[in-house]
């Protein structure tokens, strides 16, 4: 693994995966990698507060809602993309960050930006998959779901080159939060698992 490599981790909310990311690096299961940002679009993301208990530099960047006049949203990519340039970023992990990222952003990271969404490749791309998972499988469209870490090359939802995924069964006495706490179980290792080979291919 080539020593020094420096993450962004972009998140929207709680910020589960991020605690995974710390976890790791601290217990040393990701060496040589270290979190160098941590950057959040809402002010009120709890992972926020989990970076700064670290010593992270944890920051707001707000982007301007779909009606406003001043700037767009590709505008709003391009400075995030400067941004991280300054912290000398060399891959970036969206961990449960909630917006699509434009080309105006993927151009300065080819190939090193890294999603993990909780389901199977091509299966429920967007907000709330576990949930919709869950609901298809009491319809009887599905028996399983899963969790996939892939890269974003492009501005595609929820798709890209598959590092890892893995399926989770869907059991009948399942609920919502049994398959959801299966899920981010199953996130949190296969988003380590998925930057480990990453790095040490790198
Ligand atoms: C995760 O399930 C992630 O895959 C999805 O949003 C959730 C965020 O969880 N995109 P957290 O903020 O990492 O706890």
């Amino acid at each position: 693994m080539t020593e020094g490599q420096r993450l962004a981790i972009l998140i929207s909310g709680y910020g589960s995966n991020l605690q995974a990311v710390l976890d790791a690096i601290d217990s040393e299961r990701l060496p040589g990698a270290q979190i160098v940002v941590v950057v959040s679009d809402r002010d009120d993301a709890c992972g926020l507060e989990r970076a700064r208990r670290h010593g992270l530099p944890a920051l707001h960047f707000p982007y301007p809602s779909r009606d406003s006049g001043r700037q767009t949203r590709r505008e709003r990519d391009g400075e995030l993309a400067t941004l991280l340039h300054e912290y000398e970023v060399d891959w970036v992990v969206l961990a449960g960050w909630l917006r699509i990222l434009s080309c105006e952003f993927l151009r300065y990271y080819p190939m090193r930006v890294v999603n993990v969404h909780p389901a199977l490749p091509g299966q429920f791309p967007g907000l709330n998959a576990i949930e919709r998972a869950f609901e298809a499988s009491r319809s009887g469209e599905i028996r399983e779901t899963g969790v996939t870490v892939h890269l974003v090359p492009d501005e595609a939802v929820d798709a890209g080159p598959i590092i890892l995924s893995e399926s989770i069964a869907i059991h009948p006495e399942d609920s919502l939060e049994s398959l959801t706490e299966r899920t981010h179980r199953v996130e949190h290792r296969l988003l380590i698992a998925a930057l480990s080979q990453l790095l040490s291919e790198s």
